[in-house]
């Protein structure tokens, strides 16, 4: 009766992968219980999520090629555009689509953005890539398009073009303050990218020693049109979710990313902690630190759980 807190199915987001070329689900080893699937896995999968009461998923897709600028990203016959034309015919409104919008699981490369001569990201270039993608992507059905590269006016871009489009309804969930953090590890196995160079991102990602700064990226991005806003990691960053809370109104979203799921379910393998408990005690200390909702990993775990307490 006085819990301040309450962790619900409808808070919860599944990030889900889908292969251009397996013909049925694979575990990732480093992610436990998640699976990169193909397009007949993804649809048995998002039904099943559906059913669970889980009102969103984001998906990310897995090419069968990359090259430097990523062309599948935004190809109207790219993975993740087939997908969404599948999910959005099989589900109705029934679930809502998130499509992650970036290249870096495009690029052979790995980068987030196309390179300049030299080999740095190339910010503005970048952004006509990100403009055709999102069209693509609300052209095959998401409901909200979530930049997640870091490149700076990337809000404005995506709306500017989905705007142009006729898609004033596609709405952009803004991977705002995103920091360049050793917790993506196992998603970068989950969608076969390694940075070129032995490279990394802190050029477009944020310093994690800066908490500040953070609140200008969202108020940028705010500015830029973005309808909803995401912190990530979360569980590193909470100060970061609370703070971001209390100076916006628009919906805030975390990411427990990948790192962070796996640490748990290391742990609990190794009989170490209770992982159910300490994935409801993340989840729930997540949203106390003011999250709307939860980008997971534990989506369908955690929904199973609540259900089956209610
Ligand atoms: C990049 C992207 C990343 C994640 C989501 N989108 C990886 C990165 O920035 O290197 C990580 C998510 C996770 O670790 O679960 N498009």
């Amino acid at each position: 009766m006085v819990a301040e807190t309450r962790l619900g199915v409808d808070d919860l987001i599944a990030p889900l992968f889908v292969s251009e070329t397996l013909t049925g689900p694979v575990e990732i080893p480093s992610l436990p219980g998640v699976m990169q699937h193909s397009q007949e896995s993804l649809r048995a999968e998002v039904e099943r999520l559906a059913n669970l009461g889980i009102p969103a998923v984001i998906l990310f897709g897995l090419p069968e090629t990359k090259d430097a600028t990523g062309s599948g990203a935004s190809d109207p016959e790219g993975v993740v555009q087939i997908a969404l034309g599948n999910l959005r015919s099989d589900l109705a409104d029934e679930m809502v689509l998130i499509a992650d919008l970036c290249v870096d699981e495009y690029t052979d490369h790995g980068h987030c953005g196309i390179l300049t001569a030299d080999g740095s990201v190339d910010n503005d270039a970048t952004l006509e890539l990100y403009a055709d993608i999102a069209v693509a992507q609300a052209n095959a059905g998401a409901d909200i398009c979530a930049p997640s590269g870091m490149m700076d006016g990337q809000v404005l871009a995506i709306r500017d073009a989905l705007d142009d489009s006729g898609h004033i309804d596609t709405a952009i969930l803004a991977y705002a303050a995103k920091y360049a953090s050793s917790f993506y590890g196992p998603f970068r196995d989950a969608v076969d990218v390694s940075i070129a160079d032995g490279g990394d991102r802190k050029g477009y990602q944020q310093d994690y020693r800066n908490g500040r700064e953070a609140l200008d990226e969202i108020a940028f991005d705010i500015s830029e049109g973005a309808d909803m806003i995401m912190v990530k990691p979360a569980l590193a960053y909470l100060d970061i979710l609370s703070a971001a809370r209390a100076v916006t109104n628009v919906p805030v979203a975390a990411y427990h990313v990948s790192g962070e799921y796996a640490m748990v379910k290391a742990a609990a393998a190794n009989g170490w902690i209770d992982g159910e408990a300490a994935m409801l005690e993340i989840l729930t200390s997540i949203k106390r630190a003011g999250a709307d909702m939860i980008l997971t990993y534990f989506a369908d775990e955690a929904a199973e759980l609540l259900q089956a307490e209610k």
